[in-house]
């Protein structure tokens, strides 16, 4: 347990932070691990009885954050959780008894507290509470022990948008302390930590990807046709082979891409497991409604593109038009076809 201020007690198990707001009104900002709600519990009552703790806000109920909620209100029934909507509905669910508690709107104030929606950091049900000048950011600002950076890209990396948007929010508070769900408090230089958060999660995509899979350069020389549109139109590009770096390397440019162009040869009725490992280390969130163009050779079922053009339909990228598929080696009208098809992706980019 460390005391932060005169009245606000960190209690951490398992580098997940607790915290006690000891006042007129006693009040817990979320919890740690199930696991450990015995510890927890005993820790709390070195400084306060269970008994006189009113309000639990549960910024996010993952079971990190919110496993030791349960302990806490069979020892006292008379809590009162406060909670977003969507929270308090899974809440409900993995309590399954009856509870008081409080729904809470953006921008709502109460016992001197106030929230702020932070929706998909990293579920539906997020939010962060403002004590006057302190923010309890739950997973936001929050660090490994390797940092900040670190807890950003292993935890909310999925969803820079809603990461963006969630700063833009709290920037509106004036706030001299953040104390996190995972790691130290920041109390230095507040605002330069959340100008540097910004910077991790504003990724801007410009280049086009044009990634495939040849081992006898068929699908190969049409990655070249296609970069050659591209470089006549001066379009901005990167062009990979995917034998030419590690999985984790050529899923990022996939998630840095402003547009994929992904070719691939069949290899034994499926596309190479190079691809599809590539493929799950991308991520889901941001890449959902890129778009992408599929092109290929086979030799008799070509089954690499098409389970490739499901895939990726399946995961929402906006594949263009049907895949480019042809049997062997590209003739001279297949060349021109596929200059054409090209030229008709880009200019589909705007
Ligand atoms: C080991 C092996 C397995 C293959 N299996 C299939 C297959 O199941 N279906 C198919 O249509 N073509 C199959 N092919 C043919 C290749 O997909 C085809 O030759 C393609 O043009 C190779 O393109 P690349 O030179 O870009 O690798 C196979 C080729 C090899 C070498």
């Amino acid at each position: 347990m460390d005391k932060i201020t005169d009245n606000i007690y960190k209690f951490t198990k398992n580098s997940n932070n607790s915290y006690l707001i000891k006042s007129d009104v006693n009040i817990i900002i979320d919890g740690v691990g199930e696991e450990y709600a015995d510890e927890y519990i005993n820790d709390i009552a070195k400084i306060v009885s269970v008994k006189d703790i009113s309000y639990i806000v549960i910024n996010h109920c993952e079971m990190n954050r919110m496993g030791t909620l349960k302990a806490m209100l069979e020892k006292n029934r008379d809590i009162k959780v406060i909670a977003t909507t969507p929270a308090l509905k899974l809440i409900d669910k993995y309590l399954g008894f009856g509870y008081n508690n409080i729904s809470v709107k953006d921008g709502m104030e109460l016992l001197g507290l106030k929230f702020i929606l932070t929706p998909y950091i990293n579920w539906p049900d997020s939010m962060v509470t403002v004590y006057n000048n302190i923010l309890f950011s739950c997973d936001l600002f929050s660090s490994t022990i390797l940092g900040p950076d670190d807890y950003y890209k292993s935890y909310l990396s999925q969803r820079p948008q809603s990461v963006l948007y969630a700063v833009s929010q709290i920037q509106k508070y004036d706030i001299s302390c953040i104390l996190t769900g995972s790691g130290m408090p920041i109390k230095d230089n507040v605002q330069g930590f959340i100008d540097n958060y910004k910077k991790l999660a504003d990724t801007k995509n410009s280049e086009v990807l044009i990634l495939y899979h040849s081992v006898y350069g068929n699908t190969y020389n049409m990655a070249k046709e296609i970069e050659n549109v591209l470089a006549v139109r001066k379009i901005s590009y990167q062009i990979h082979d995917i034998g030419s770096g590690g999985y984790k390397e050529l899923a990022q440019k996939i998630d840095n891409a402003k547009a994929l162009i992904l070719g691939t040869d069949t290899v034994n009725a499926d596309a190479p497991s190079d691809l599809w490992n590539i493929i799950a280390l991308t991520n889901k969130v941001t890449n959902k409604f890129k778009p992408c163009m599929l092109f290929g050779t086979y030799a008799w079922s070509g089954e690499g593109l098409y389970f490739m053009e499901h895939h990726l339909k399946m995961l929402r990228y906006n594949v263009y038009d049907k895949p480019f598929g042809v049997v062997m080696k590209m003739d001279s009208n297949e060349e021109k076809e596929l200059i054409e098809c090209t030229k008709k992706f880009i200019d589909s980019l705007g």
